[in-house]
Formats: structure tokens, sequence, C-alpha cells
């Protein structure tokens, strides 16, 4: 029997006996103090942050409206001619073939009937103008002056980021946060724009290069990183955009972007600043003239360790920093829809789950259930079997483990960053020949249905 046990009886005692005059734990008299408990000021900081993030993520402009309406003039294409724009004008028709998508939420009683009664007024670019002025364009601002004149025009996360569920007509419904809009073609609309001619010089690029660039992006694609490094084919003469990815199920990731930039927070503040170019601060030493040696050329705030910035520059007021709290809180709190019933087939999803915990090896990169590694989440192109062309673009060369939560959401424009795999099965196929798994035809099934019931 040990010294220590033997006194341990008597110390226990002494201890439950203590006299009142011993002074007690802090923490114990703290718990008497303040009137309402700690907990309720989390609970009013959670509710604020969420609505607030919300509020970013549908409406925030950024100030973005300096390059989209005073650099591109995009209103001006809006507007059209008649409306004392430039050329024909973009109709909501037009808008709704470019993919761009309407809240039938926000959209006036008077103009749903106009557009229940016939499809003259979605012909009319006025119609769109009436949209906007309802802030019923999801991700797209528009600015009035006082005579109601259309005078210039922003844009918001949601524009890429959200897409209706075409409950009035296609393109217009109500709004789902976070599914990518894989129907929007980005580079069209800037293309479209007046002032692309002036986006060129300032870019340091011919304007019909900038041009035919953008046009090779096509629908549901996006490059954010061509204004960092001016590359805008691979080498197969392709497009270098990547397919507008999920912006849900990502709480608990830790690296975001097909090529795992940085945090959710960090990305927020590279889009808003350098690719949507609004106004604000952006710091990141990696983004070094010899790699990206394009950054910083728009005169957006980005710095880089060589810039030096003037105090005039310094001074402009940052539009963006203090949004960035309540917009990441937002974006973790999407969750990543759940696949309707009946759209696979449960029994071979069961197995599949086998498949893929199993021989088939998917989880030790896809962990359940973030279906990504909780850690360093990035591969070597070559432990995916692909090209190291988009990871050589990134600041780690690397590609990081996609989550697969909702991917039936994005299978329009195909899987990969690149959508190179046009289906779930052609991806099943790839990983089937890389990892040398020697899947039988019903497990390549069974598998295909498991990831649809993710
Ligand atoms: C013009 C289209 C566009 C706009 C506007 C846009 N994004 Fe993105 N977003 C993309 C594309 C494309 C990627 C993928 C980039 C890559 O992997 O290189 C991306 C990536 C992301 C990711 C990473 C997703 C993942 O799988 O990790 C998040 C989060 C995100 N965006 C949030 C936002 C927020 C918040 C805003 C507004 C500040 C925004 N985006 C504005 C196109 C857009
Ligand atoms: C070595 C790690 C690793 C293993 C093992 C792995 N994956 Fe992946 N997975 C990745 C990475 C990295 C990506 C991103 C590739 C890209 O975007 O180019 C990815 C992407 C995907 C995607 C595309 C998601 C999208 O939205 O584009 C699917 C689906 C997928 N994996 C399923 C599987 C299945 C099924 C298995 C098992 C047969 C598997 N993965 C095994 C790392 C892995």
């Amino acid at each position: 029997m040990s010294v220590a046990l033997a006194v341990l009886p008597g110390l226990s005692a002494s201890c439950l006996n203590q006299p009142k005059s011993v002074p007690q734990n802090p923490a114990v008299t703290a718990k008497q103090a303040p009137e309402a408990s700690f907990d309720s000021s989390i609970d009013s900081y959670r509710k604020k942050l969420f609505s607030d993030g919300k509020k970013v993520f549908r409406e925030e402009t950024f100030g973005s409206e300096a390059f989209f309406g005073g650099t591109l003039q995009l209103h001006k294409a809006i507007l059209g001619e008649k409306q004392g724009g430039i050329g024909p004008g973009i109709s909501p028709m037009d808008a709704l073939k470019l993919g761009l998508k309407v809240d039938v939420g926000k959209v006036p009683d008077t103009l749903v009937q106009v557009i229940k009664g016939g499809h003259v007024s979605l012909g009319n670019p006025k119609t769109t103008t009436e949209l906007l002025k309802a802030d019923a364009v999801i991700g797209v601002k528009g600015f009035f002056d006082k005579q109601g004149q259309l005078v210039s025009v922003g844009v918001q996360c949601a524009l890429c980021h959200s897409t209706v569920d075409d409950s009035f007509m296609r393109g217009i419904g109500r709004r789902l946060d976070g599914w990518p809009n894989r129907d929007l073609n980005v580079g069209a609309i800037i293309a479209a724009s007046p002032g692309l001619g002036e986006y060129a010089k300032k870019a340091n690029v011919s304007e019909d290069e900038l041009r035919k660039v953008l046009l090779a992006w096509g629908p549901g694609k996006y490059d954010a990183e061509f204004n960092q490094d001016h590359i805008g084919f691979r080498p197969d003469g392709k497009t270098a955009a990547t397919v507008i990815p999920a912006a849900f199920g990502l709480a608990g990731v830790n690296l975001h972007t097909y090529t795992g930039w940085g945090s959710v927070t960090y990305w927020n503040a590279y889009v808003a600043n350098t690719q949507m170019m609004g106004q604000g601060v952006f710091f990141d030493p990696r983004l070094h003239s010899k790699d990206f040696p394009a950054a910083g050329q728009l005169g957006n705030e980005i710095i880089r360790p060589e810039d030096q910035r003037t105090p005039a520059q310094r001074q402009k007021p940052d539009l963006v920093t203090s949004k960035l709290a309540a917009l990441h809180y937002y974006q973790l709190s999407i969750p990543a829809p759940r696949p309707p019933s009946g759209s696979y087939d449960r029994g071979a999803a069961a197995r599949g789950k086998m498949l893929f915990e199993g021989r088939a090896r998917c989880a030790s990169c896809h962990v359940p259930p973030l279906f990504t590694e909780p850690g360093y989440s990035m591969h070597a192109p070559e432990e995916i079997g692909i090209d190291a062309f988009q990871a050589n673009r990134s600041p780690d060369k690397k590609y990081r483990t996609t989550p697969l939560g909702g991917l039936f959401v994005r299978a329009k424009g195909g899987f990969y960053h690149d959508g190179r795999f046009p289906d779930l099965q052609s991806v099943v196929r790839h990983y089937d020949r890389t990892l040398k798994i020697e899947l039988t035809d019903e497990e390549r099934y069974d598998l295909v249905n498991y990831l649809e019931s993710l």
C-alpha cells in the first residue's frame, strides 16, 4: 500500500469541510456577476451573423459597380439604344438564355401578371430594367438615378452561387443559395459589354485575345485565376476555366476551391476584391509576380509584398473586410441538399457504401461524413490520375479532395474541376483504372448509386 493512497481519504475530507473564509475559485464568483448569461450574447451574435451574412451573400456588391458599371458599362448593354444605352439591349428572354435567374419572390405582382400574359414583355429590355428595379435578378444589382434611369450595375456572390427552383417557369423561381448556377455564361456576359476594350487595356491584354478567352468559358464555367496569370487556355486548347462549384456543405472543410487556395473566408476576400472587383483590402504574399504576373494589374486593392500603395489608395473606404465574418458564417450554414427520394436505387446505394468505405478505398480521401479529409485535404495530380495544369495555377500546386454532399445538384457541366467527366459513371471508371480497383459492372452501378445518394 503506497503512502499517497493512505493519505488520500484525509485530504478529500478536508476539502469538503472547506471553511467559508478560504478564497473561492474566481470562475465560481463570476457565475453570479453578469445580469444575463454569456450564452445569450452568443445566441444574439449568432442570429445577427446569420441574417447579416445572408444579406451580404444575396445583396452586397462590395462596390463592384465601379468595374461592372464603370469600366465594363454593362448597364448600357442591358438598356440598349432605345433606352439610352448601346446595342439591341438585353431582354429578360436574353438574360434567361445567358443563364441569369430571377427570384419570383421579388417580382412585383403587376409584372407577374404581365409575364403570365405573354411573351411580348419578356422580349423587351424595359422589362429587364423593371426586374432590376425590383431586385429580382439574382446576383445583379441595378443602380438608378432620381429619374429612374439605370446608371450602373454591380454583382453579388449569388450570381454564380445561387440558382432557382424554376417554380414559376424555367429560370424564374425561389432562390437556392449555394447551388451552383451551371447555366450562367459569365464569359458571354462580360464579352458583350461595351467596355470590354477598356477592361483589356487595364489588364494589358489585347481585346481580341480577351474576347476569345471569355467566349471559350461557356455556361457554368468561370476562371477565378485568369486575372492573376493571364492563362486562358489549357495546353490542349480547351478553356482554362473551371466549373462553378457548390457553395454548400462546406462547414468542417478546411481548404476551399478545387486547388485549395485557402479557407472559406480567405476565398471570400479573394473573390470580393480580385474577381468581383470590389473595394477592399486583400493580402496574399503568395501572389508574387513570378507565378502570378498579372495580379493586381486592374488597380483593385490587392496587396503584394512588392506593392507600394500610395496613401490616397489606402484611404479608399474598405467595403469588404467588415462583411467577411457574417458572410463566412452564412456560407457555413448552408447544408448540402438531399437528393429526392426515388432518384437512386437504395439497395445498390447500400452496397455501394460498403465499396466506397472498403475495397474501392474512396473513403481514404473522401472521409465520411465530410467526404474530404479532416486536416490537409490536398493531393498531387498523379494521386488521382490527372494532369497538373490547374493545380500548377495555384499556390500549393495540388488538388483538394472535393466534398461530395449534394452531388446531384452539380451533375450539369460534369465532374472534376473542369467538368472533364460528363457523369458519375465516368468518374468511377476513371478511379477504377487509376487506382486499379477492378470493379465489376454491378459494383460500378452500386458505387454510382451511392454517390447519387449523397
Ligand atoms: C463570377 C462567378 C463567381 C462569383 C461572383 C463568386 N464565385 Fe465563388 N467560385 C466561383 C468559382 C469558379 C469557384 C472555383 C474557383 C477555383 O476552384 O479555382 C468558386 C469557389 C468558391 C468557393 C469554394 C467552394 C469549395 O468547394 O470549396 C466558395 C466558398 C465561394 N466561391 C464563395 C463565394 C462568395 C462568398 C462569393 C462572393 C464574395 C463568390 N463566391 C463569388 C465563381 C464565383
Ligand atoms: C487520393 C485521394 C482520393 C481518392 C482515393 C478518391 N478521391 Fe475522389 N477526389 C479527390 C480529389 C483531389 C478530387 C478533385 C479532383 C478535381 O476536381 O480535379 C476528387 C473528386 C471526386 C469527385 C468529383 C466531385 C465534383 O463535384 O467534381 C467524385 C464524384 C469523387 N471524387 C468520387 C470518388 C470515388 C467514388 C472514389 C473511390 C473510387 C474516390 N473519389 C477516390 C481525391 C480522391
